[in-house]
């Protein structure tokens, strides 16, 4: 608003000061130019204090011109809120600290599910013979599960109610972190649901994601309906549109940033009151946004943007591909162990494709650990498979 009166002021501004045509030649030439400089000068400067937040108060442009012009600006100046600084140096300073060293560093492997995990059988084969290497912390939303596996027993933490799409689901996401975080030697956290498999051997996983310092987040930028369309006016000032991102809830994150989720309460309330089902008529899902959206935000760097849980979207439904007993081959897992490439596609009506290659380390690797979502059908096959599957990539 501020911008188009004050380009409104420029503009009867600019008719008071230029004289009419027929006056033209009162004016000497280098008063002209001083003042069409000046001019222009100030319009930039209203336009870096004030920056169009809406398509609307830039109706002097088309919307895109005016997008591509507030994209020449320098980055904006605004001055940030006690919270934010506070959060920011929080933020900063956990960064910039060693991690905690640890004789027998662990990875966490946290289960989201509603009751009993029908792949314990075939995740008690990884487990086996890498004792003291792992720690397992189930999240089980509705029933108490039923064990197969000695490694799941007593393994629950206290639980709360998971609704599909609402901050709840971030909540269980931050009590299983909570819980994985009280033991000091667990240095890497992986969210994991109950028709997730794994796709490697165990030395693989945990070499894959002890040796790197950045957390396997997926992150991009969806100016579609079911990306930026999802935003809230209300996240700001603290969260502009230009930072929303999208990306899977299924993360593995290095403690570090785990610490960080933990510390943080800002940005957590601005996704739980203003990312939620039916927000300003739109379905806004805080565990698609709010991680991917914070780390893009505070520390785009140590994210790598794609998740190491493989799930195919290639249908194009509501939901991913479940694969059932008769899809399972050893082709189907080769296919997908074998992918070094992550693919995101944009919700807009062109469906814009971005491949990004998976860097690990600086080189390109097998982007997947993980695959979901298999039926509990499946089980017999995935362990009849597992060591096939997992010995050469
Ligand atoms: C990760 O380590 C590499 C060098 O091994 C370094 O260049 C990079 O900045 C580090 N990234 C983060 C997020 O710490
Ligand atoms: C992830 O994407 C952001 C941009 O959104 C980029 O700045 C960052 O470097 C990317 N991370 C890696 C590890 O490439
Ligand atoms: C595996 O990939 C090949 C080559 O892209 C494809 O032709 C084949 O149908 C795939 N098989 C399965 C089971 O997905
Ligand atoms: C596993 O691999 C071995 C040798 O590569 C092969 O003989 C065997 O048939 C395979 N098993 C299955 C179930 O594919």
């Amino acid at each position: 608003m501020k911008l188009s009166k004050a380009w409104r002021l420029g503009m009867k501004d600019m008719q008071q000061i230029l004289p009419p045509h027929r006056h033209r030649g009162q004016l000497k030439k280098p008063t002209w130019i001083i003042v069409l400089v000046s001019l222009v000068c100030m319009f930039l400067v209203v336009s870096y204090i004030h920056p169009p937040q809406t398509s609307s108060s830039c109706y002097i442009f088309s919307t895109s011109t005016c997008q591509t012009f507030s994209s020449w600006l320098p980055p904006l100046f605004r001055e940030l809120r006690d919270d934010e600084i506070a959060s920011s140096v929080v933020i900063k300073n956990l960064l910039n600290m060693p991690p905690i060293e640890s004789k027998s560093p662990k990875i966490a492997f946290m289960f989201l599910s509603v009751g009993s995990l029908p792949f314990e059988k075939l995740w008690d084969m990884f487990f086996q013979g890498h004792e003291g290497r792992f720690s397992i912390y189930i999240h089980a939303s509705k029933d108490k599960p039923v064990h197969t596996s000695r490694y799941f027993v007593n393994r629950e933490i206290r639980s709360g109610k998971v609704e599909w799409g609402t901050v709840s689901m971030v909540d269980a996401e931050k009590r299983l972190l909570a819980n994985a975080l009280k033991d000091l030697d667990n240095q890497h956290f992986v969210l994991l649901s109950d028709s997730c498999v794994p796709l490697r051997d165990f030395d693989y996983v945990y070499n894959y994601l002890m040796y790197t310092n950045i957390s396997f987040i997926d992150s991009f930028t969806d100016p579609g309906p079911h990306g930026s369309g999802r935003y809230s006016q209300h996240m700001l000032p603290e969260v502009e549109k230009k930072f929303f991102r999208k990306g899977a809830q299924w993360f593995t994150m290095k403690r570090q940033h785990a610490v960080i989720v933990m510390a943080d309460n800002l940005y957590y309330t601005k996704f739980r009151e203003y990312c939620k089902p039916g927000m300003d008529g739109v379905n806004c899902y805080a565990d698609e946004h709010y991680l991917p959206t914070f780390f893009h935000m505070h520390n785009p760097n140590g994210v790598a943007n794609w998740s190491v849980t493989h799930v195919d979207w290639s249908e194009r439904k509501w939901h991913p591909k479940s694969y059932e007993k008769k899809d399972i081959s050893k082709e189907l897992l080769k296919n997908i162990t074998s992918i070094t490439e992550s693919v995101h596609v944009t919700s807009e009506e062109r469906k814009e494709t971005m491949i990004m290659p998976c860097m690990w380390n600086g080189m390109n690797r097998p982007c997947y650990l993980f695959a979901r979502k298999f039926l509990p059908e499946t089980l017999d096959s995935m362990i009849e498979l597992f060591s096939n599957y997992t010995t050469k990539a």
